[in-house]
């Protein structure tokens, strides 16, 4: 038993170190990632949060990149969760605003790659500008068939399995469907996730060891790996890093 342990860590610390995984392995179809520690970065250098949020925004171009060449299928990236409405103001004024400048300068590139842009998330409480830069580059990738790149922008869990149930009721009353048709698949199919499949990989940043109201629902089997690194200080390395570990993980799903 000690053994297996000391084995386990051994392999452990030698795949932090190396950082090295192996491209004919299983890499994740999906990946979701819930990029923390902007505003820490920032104070931590005596600038005001929002230097943080820009200086994060050159991190999600890197691992975007990054996915889209070793082959992930999905990325889901965390940008601004259903609470975080609570922040001052001017935060949230320029949080709404990064979209439209991340897309202004790196969507041709994007299609150039193929990749499908969506937002997950409610879209009733974004400013008009915030929803009209999504959208615009919904319709402009949507015929892409490489990474599918989603946005979680004004998501949180709670919100979205409460609209689920809202819409099976609405349909169950309606006559449309049967009590007994209620099962997981179709749970699954109202959430806004319905068009991909889970995240096989969640990564958190910033040493935060929590969902935050994080696709409670679609996570039931995912492998998760914390680090404490901060957001714009993440790179590639750490991504090729938790890959590593990623593909050192037995999954069994409730089996031997
Ligand atoms: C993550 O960084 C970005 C968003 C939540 C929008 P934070 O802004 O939460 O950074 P910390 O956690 O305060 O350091
Ligand atoms: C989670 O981070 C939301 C995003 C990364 C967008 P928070 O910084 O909002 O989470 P808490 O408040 O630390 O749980
Ligand atoms: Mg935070």
């Amino acid at each position: 038993m000690l053994e297996h342990l000391a084995r386990k860590w051994a392999r452990k610390e030698k795949m932090e170190q190396s950082a090295e995984f192996d491209s004919n392995g299983m890499i994740p179809n999906h990946i979701a990632v819930i990029m923390d520690g902007n505003g820490r970065w920032a104070k931590a250098r005596n600038l005001p949060r929002i230097a943080g949020h820009r200086s994060g925004m050159k991190t999600v171009k890197e691992i975007v990149k990054a996915s889209d060449e070793i082959g992930v299928k999905y990325l889901t990236m965390y940008a601004f969760s259903t609470e975080n409405w609570k922040r001052p103001r001017e935060e949230v004024d320029f949080l709404m605003k990064l979209p439209q400048e991340f897309l202004t300068t790196e969507l041709d590139e994007l299609v150039e790659r193929n990749v499908r842009i969506r937002m997950v998330g409610s879209k009733e409480e974004l400013p008009a500008h915030t929803l009209k830069a999504l959208e615009t580059a919904e319709e402009r990738t949507s015929g892409n068939t490489g990474l599918q790149l989603n946005f979680a922008l004004n998501y949180g869990a709670r919100k979205e399995i409460a609209i689920a149930v809202k819409d099976i009721v609405t349909r169950l009353q309606a006559g449309e469907i049967a009590l007994e048709q209620i099962d997981e698949e179709m749970i699954s199919r109202h959430l806004y996730t319905s068009d991909f499949p889970d995240p096989d990989l969640l990564i958190r940043t910033s040493g935060e060891i929590r969902l935050s109201n994080f696709m409670l629902w679609q996570l039931a089997y995912t492998e998760m790996w914390f680090t404490d690194v901060l957001w714009p200080d993440f790179t590639r390395e750490h991504l090729y890093q938790a890959i590593a570990e990623y593909q050192g993980r037995a999954r069994r799903y409730g089996a031997v």
